[in-house]
């Protein structure tokens, strides 16, 4: 079943029946406030940060899975009919319906009965608020009497509070309808103090510019016993029971009626806000609830995007690769890129989106480097600020919810620095790429503090990284496991060591070197390169198998992800990492993806590991708790697929690289949505692997470093436009079937309009490259002064 298609031109998907295999959702908000949507209306709010500072409720594992949300109701006062706009909470049959998905929006058309409705759910830009925005029509012949209602659920306090301190967080809430606006406040401990207090005021406000005609502000008065969103009460009755009272789960109903004449038409702006000091509420309801103001508002979300995403189009034969490069995955990037999920993640977040969010991405660098101690550690997790909520009474908070106590006898090193063995050195590939990006070589000058005190630039920063890996060695000189590493089911037992963590340090050392050898930085690039030529030795001496590269090995010397094993042969990983490390010589890259192909591809996408495991075995780590197949335990884990395709384009083998890469787009999964079930415009995290009766089903929607890295993967490895310190480098591998693709790249302010023709239908090589007409030597595009428009031509071929 098909239930939806892109409109390219639009950026928006397109969802043509509500019933879809499970809710498919979109992230509104560019900033702050943010906000997830379904196409049936559910979906949750928070401001800043999603963990402690949720405004409207998200119930985990609900049933439908995306309640509550921003429900509207509208009932016939004559007939008593009720319906939804959004189809769910009452799931009333619709005669038409249509959602449209889009860059920081989502619109829901639907009529039934004669009447049509289209609400538009979207955060103007750099607000803290959200608008509903609904026009209901009456498409009949009769006049027609009306009641709307409105349904949110606020949640002003942190996740973990609502769901874990419920003797608190349900008795804590205050809120109120005053002349037509419904006020919900609360004082909370989620985030940090200020001052003195503790317990920290937040207030939220919800209001339309009119008159209700009754109000609930308590869920149980509206909704009523036994009953849910589906069929509350007051919808029933047709009224809200106006009843006040304090604290237990504080709602936003107001309840208008709508006298519609044949041909009518009536547009009412919802804005649901957060105001702590309680100053800007009047004026942004003043302001947005005026229709033509939100439509303006409306619009500059459009234009904000369309800033973006101007940055990197590209119109090549596939036209589901358009769809998703041109729109929705530097879209998931962004809005991963905004919700930090620690060191790890976060320091992958800004790979894809630099060419966005320059400015940003050199904000979250700083960040992440001043969550350094001066030892070369970095923390594991991650709070927004590069002055950390510290406090009087010794905790720092950070931005998952976790409050360290400082107080006891371990250093703050101890409590706060992280477990795995990966995390730290993410961030050095990161700066070496923004620099390539932006040519900003300055950022490398400024001082940046540490964690505990004092402060370096980023160079030295990035070098006690490396000391502190390299210092952490054990068998076979390869960096020790620890508790994790990118994989965070490897949970060997002491004294273990990563070989993947091995060519990561590779991976770093060389950008880093790279780095050191510009004249811009002048600095001394031998400690750093020795030190990866021994570890690419040591990689190559130990842990090579036969075939491919083994995992990791116990202390003792067993292997992990070796032929000997009798579960987990074989960890992808560390094969695409060989190559794309530059640690495998050409037989052993070869010989390494090859095995990949052979024993880890399936038609969804690439296992990470083969054969599962089938049963716990603790020394093997939480990887083997999960069920085979799904997540880490050999699940077809999306985020690594990139680093496949990777390796193949510069293996060369671009007919490769594309089967990946078609194999795990998620626009293909449109034609089989009953499969694979989630949204079909974004990367989910994983998809069931073949030991699964469920293969090819995917989980974990939205929130994931393969979006960040599939925008790597496509455009600097397949279309191959690739920033490097002094120029756009040229370098496709693509399909040997393509005839060529165009694209536009702004890089450092100038427009690149490239063409790239392949008459002799090679995946890779550059014949001719011509710019503004005339050709150049080699595939480095020069730069070109801000502002200025390049034309490029490329001819592939043999050399
Ligand atoms: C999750 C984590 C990420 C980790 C991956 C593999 O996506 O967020 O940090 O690398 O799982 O375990």
């Amino acid at each position: 079943m098909k239930y939806g298609d892109f409109d390219q031109a639009n950026r928006e998907y397109v969802i043509t029946r509500p019933d879809t295999p499970e809710p498919w959702r979109n992230y509104l908000g560019n900033g702050a406030y943010r906000a997830t949507v379904s196409n049936a209306g559910g979906g949750y709010s928070f401001d800043g940060d999603a963990f402690l500072k949720r405004v409207l409720r998200e119930r985990p594992r609900s049933l439908p899975d995306d309640r509550p949300g921003r429900y509207l109701y509208l009932r016939d006062r004559e007939t008593a009919d009720v319906w939804s706009p959004t189809w769910q909470p009452v799931g009333a049959d619709l005669e038409r319906y249509e959602c449209r998905h889009g860059m920081g929006y989502t619109t829901i058309r639907s009529a039934r009965g004669g009447l049509a409705a289209e609400v538009t759910y979207f955060i103007p830009v750099d607000e803290h608020l959200e608008i509903w925005l609904l026009t209901v029509e009456n498409e009949g012949k009769k006049a027609r009497s009306i009641d709307l209602f409105t349904y949110a659920e606020f949640a002003l306090w942190g996740v973990l509070k609502d769901l874990m301190n419920q003797q608190a967080s349900k008795y804590v809430g205050v809120v109120r309808c005053a002349d037509g606006v419904i006020f919900h406040e609360t004082r909370t401990d989620s985030g940090p103090p200020k001052g003195d207090e503790v317990f920290v005021l937040r207030r939220a406000y919800f209001g339309c510019g009119r008159t209700p005609e009754s109000f609930d502000v308590q869920r149980a008065e509206f909704v009523g016993p036994w009953r849910d969103e589906g069929n509350p009460i007051a919808v029933e009755r047709g009224r809200c029971s106006n009843n006040q009272y304090f604290g237990y789960d504080p709602v936003a109903c107001l309840h208008l009626p709508l006298e519609l004449k044949p041909g009518q038409a009536e547009t009412i702006v919802f804005v649901l806000g957060v105001d702590d000091e309680g100053t800007v509420w009047r004026e942004k309801l003043d302001h947005y609830t005026r229709p033509e103001q939100a439509r303006a508002a409306l619009d500059a979300v459009k234009a904000y995007w369309d800033d973006h995403l101007r940055r990197l189009h590209v119109d090549t034969p596939h036209s589901g690769m358009n769809a998703v490069v041109n729109a929705w995955n530097p879209y998931q990037g962004v809005n991963t890129f905004l919700t930090p999920r620690g060191y790890r993640d976060t320091s992958q977040d800004v790979l894809g989106i630099m060419h966005m969010r320059p400015e940003e991405v050199r904000q979250r660098l700083r960040i992440l480097l001043a969550h350094e101690f001066q030892s070369g550690v970095t923390t594991h997790d991650y709070s927004f600020e590069e002055d950390f909520a510290l406090e009087a009474g010794g905790t720092r908070i950070f931005g998952d919810g976790d409050v360290v106590s400082l107080s006891g006898g371990a250093t703050i090193e101890e409590q706060l620095g992280s477990p795995s063995s990966d995390a730290s050195l993410w961030v050095i590939p990161a700066v070496c790429a923004y620099v390539r990006e932006t040519g900003d070589f300055d950022f490398l000058k400024q001082p940046i503090r540490f964690f505990d005190g004092g402060a370096a630039d980023a160079v030295e920063h990035m070098r006690r990284i490396l000391d502190k890996t390299w210092e952490r060695r054990g068998l076979h000189g390869l960096p020790l496991m620890r508790e994790m590493d990118w994989n965070d089911c490897l949970n060997f037992p002491e004294g273990s060591v990563s070989v993947w963590v091995g060519m990561e340090f590779v991976w770093a050392s060389r950008e880093l070197a790279a780095l050191l050898r510009r004249p811009e930085v002048g600095g001394d690039p031998s400690g750093v390169e020795a030190r990866a030529e021994e570890m690419a030795r040591n990689l190559n001496e130990h842990a090579w198998d036969g075939g491919w590269y083994a995992r990791a090995f116990f202390a003792d010397g067993e292997p992990i992800g070796a032929s000997s094993c009798e579960k987990n042969q074989i960890d992808h990983m560390p094969q695409s990492w060989s190559v794309m490390t530059g640690v495998a010589p050409q037989e052993r890259a070869l010989s390494a993806m090859d095995a990949v192909r052979q024993r880890l591809f399936t038609p969804y996408g690439i296992a990470l590991i083969d054969p599962p495991h089938d049963e716990y075995i603790p020394r093997y780590g939480s990887l083997s708790v999960f069920p085979a197949s799904l997540k880490e335990n050999g699940g077809i884990f999306n985020h690594p697929n990139n680093w496949a395709i990777i390796a193949e384009c510069l293996l060369g083998r671009g007919d490769r690289a594309w089967e990946y890469y078609h194999a795990f787009l998620p626009s293909t999964k449109n034609e089989i949505a009953d499969t694979h079930r989630m949204e079909p415009y974004i990367f989910s995290q994983f998809v069931a692997g073949p030991y699964h009766p469920l293969h090819g089903r995917a989980g974990r929607a939205w929130m994931t470093g393969t979006a960040t890295w599939a925008l790597v993967a496509a455009s600097q490895y397949i279309l191959g436009l690739r920033p490097d310190y002094d120029g756009l480098r040229i370098d496709p591998c693509i399909p040997t079937d393509w005839e060529g693709f165009r694209a536009t790249r702004i890089f450092r302010g100038a427009t690149y309009e490239v063409e790239v023709v392949n008459p002799k239908h090679v995946s890779k090589g550059v014949k001719e490259v011509r710019v503004n007409g005339k050709p150049i030597e080699g595939n480095l595009l020069p730069l070109a002064a801000a502002g200025e428009t390049v034309e490029v031509h490329v001819t592939m071929g043999a050399a």
